[in-house]
């Protein structure tokens, strides 16, 4: 194939996968269907700002690595940005980031992360508590929890929270039901996760907590499973079924500077922070943000998710403050509803799981004709789609050898009722994705979106004998291919 041909499949597929997710979007019943959490709000009396004793703590995590997943890091500098000038000590903020950003050989501004086009540097200052591998499932449970002895590498910083205290947790990542990413090793499970918030609960270490989730299908992480009444409250970016998005991404608008080829942020996450970042959040409910950012992060009728809220929705008649600090710069901006006033343009964004293809199409596009870096970026894009293709087609085929040609596509798309878990059993779902990569490779960041699948397999009562036999049939060996490369271990 010559160059030209080459770039124009190129942009079909990236074009295809925008129109596949877009008519996903639409496809949505409308989110007043799934809101379970509105059914059981009950009152609280907002605590009094005044009157807040104890610490607040935070953690911040970024779930993925590599350039083109600038925007995850970029947004955990900038939420550190916020708290520090809100008031909370360096010592109260724990930082969970790959950190191979700001010195990655494709930034255009070394050392220096911005999270929007006309941004300030959010690198400078920002803790590296746990880096590298150490960003892993494991240690963010032992830092949450407050276990020092659980912890392997990193700065040891960890939530030592007590009663009176309020704990603000922050993830953004790719996603998929049920679970969440980490840059290496296994996956976060939902389940575990609930578990660890339980028994946070149950060590009486904290008055209240708030949790801001940004994934993908990222509502399956507290859908049917978060408690109403540990006083935690959570924010996803996306209900149990739809992608989450990156925002100022290149080709969008308004777009990163030229120079840059990846997306800087994430649609609900650059949603919370740029609200928190001009109010005095002394005078903002978190109901108040939520509405906000659900109106911002449900964009237009092409892009967008639905933001939902979980567990003790009472809890958000809290002021930010009580967990954010608030800047005292902005002492004077009071927080007014602006979402009738001000009819925000709709901005452009990108599918999660797609900023990935931008990023290596917008390499491919800049180089100059016959480089390196032209054919490196060629290579990336095919790479990619081919480890797309591998994981699709193993799993669709997984899929009909179990049920059939007609049901089995039909049974691994469908979506348990609002207020249901994805899975009942979510140590058959760890064996279901173990046997598929032990057949058919890693399933890597993109093959995270077929959890349902493994899911509704173990809710049909498949026993793993059978997965494995499907999974020798569909997948006679592992791709050379480095997303599918199981160097990196099992997501389970
Ligand atoms: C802390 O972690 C260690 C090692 O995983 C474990 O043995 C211990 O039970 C944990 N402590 C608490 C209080 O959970
Ligand atoms: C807020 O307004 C008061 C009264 O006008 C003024 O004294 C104060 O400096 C202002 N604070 C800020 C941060 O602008």
């Amino acid at each position: 194939m010559d160059r030209s041909k080459i770039s124009t499949l190129l942009f079909l597929i990236v074009a295809l996968t925008f129109l596949a997710a877009v008519s996903a979007v639409r496809d949505l019943p409308g989110d007043y269907l799934r809101l379970p959490s509105d059914a059981s709000r009950f009152f609280h009396e907002p605590e009094n700002d005044d009157n807040v004793q104890g610490t607040r703590w935070a953690i911040l995590l970024a779930g993925s690595n590599g350039y083109w997943n600038y925007r995850h890091q970029a947004d955990v500098c900038h939420a550190y940005q916020i708290l520090r000038k809100g008031g909370l000590k360096e010592e109260n903020i724990i930082v969970f980031m790959y950190d191979d950003i700001a010195f990655d050989i494709e930034n255009p501004r070394p050392g220096v992360i911005i999270n929007k086009p006309d941004g300030g540097d959010v690198y400078a200052g920002v803790p590296k508590d746990y880096t590298g591998d150490d960003v892993n499932v494991d240690n963010f449970y032992a830092a949450l929890l407050g276990n020092k002895s659980a912890l392997t590498g990193g700065s040891g910083k960890v939530v030592d929270s007590g009663p009176n205290d309020h704990i603000f947790v922050y993830y953004t990542d790719h996603g998929g039901p049920g679970v969440l990413g980490m840059p290496v090793g296994p996956y976060l499970y939902a389940s575990d996760l609930n578990e660890v918030l339980k028994k946070k609960h149950a060590s009486g270490s904290y008055k209240s907590l708030v949790f801001y989730l940004e994934a993908c299908e990222s509502g399956s992480i507290f859908e049917g499973l978060l408690p109403e009444n540990i006083n935690i409250y959570a924010t996803t970016a996306s209900n149990a079924d739809e992608s989450s998005w990156g925002t100022y991404c290149p080709g969008e608008y308004p777009p990163p500077p030229p120079e840059y080829s990846t997306c800087l942020g994430d649609l609900y996450s650059v949603a919370w922070m740029e609200d928190s970042d001009i109010h005095n959040l002394r005078t903002e409910s978190l109901h108040q943000q939520y509405k906000v950012v659900k109106d911002r992060t449900i964009n237009g009728v092409y892009y967008g998710s639905h933001v939902m809220e979980y567990g003790d929705v009472g809890l958000s008649n809290n002021h930010l403050f009580i967990y954010l600090g608030t800047n005292p710069a902005n002492d004077n901006i009071s927080f007014v509803d602006e979402s009738s006033l001000t009819l925000r343009s709709p901005s452009a964004a990108v599918n999660q799981r797609d900023a990935d293809l931008i990023h290596f199409w917008d390499k491919f596009r800049k180089a100059p004709e016959g480089s390196a870096r032209k054919n490196e970026a060629e290579k990336q894009v095919l790479e990619a789609m081919s480890h797309r293709k591998h994981v699709d087609n193993s799993v669709e085929l997984i899929g009909k050898l179990l049920f059939g040609i007609e049901k089995g596509p039909e049974l691994f798309n469908t979506v348990r009722p609002a207020g249901l878990p994805l899975v009942d059993n979510w140590d058959c779902l760890k064996t279901m994705v173990r046997t598929f990569e032990t057949h058919c490779g890693s399933l890597s960041q993109y093959g995270m979106k077929h959890m349902r699948s493994f899911a509704n397999i173990c809710n049909a009562g498949i026993q793993n004998e059978q997965m494995a036999e499907a999974s020798a049939q569909a997948c006679s060996n592992i791709p050379a291919n480095p997303w599918s490369s199981l160097h990196r271990g099992f997501s389970a």
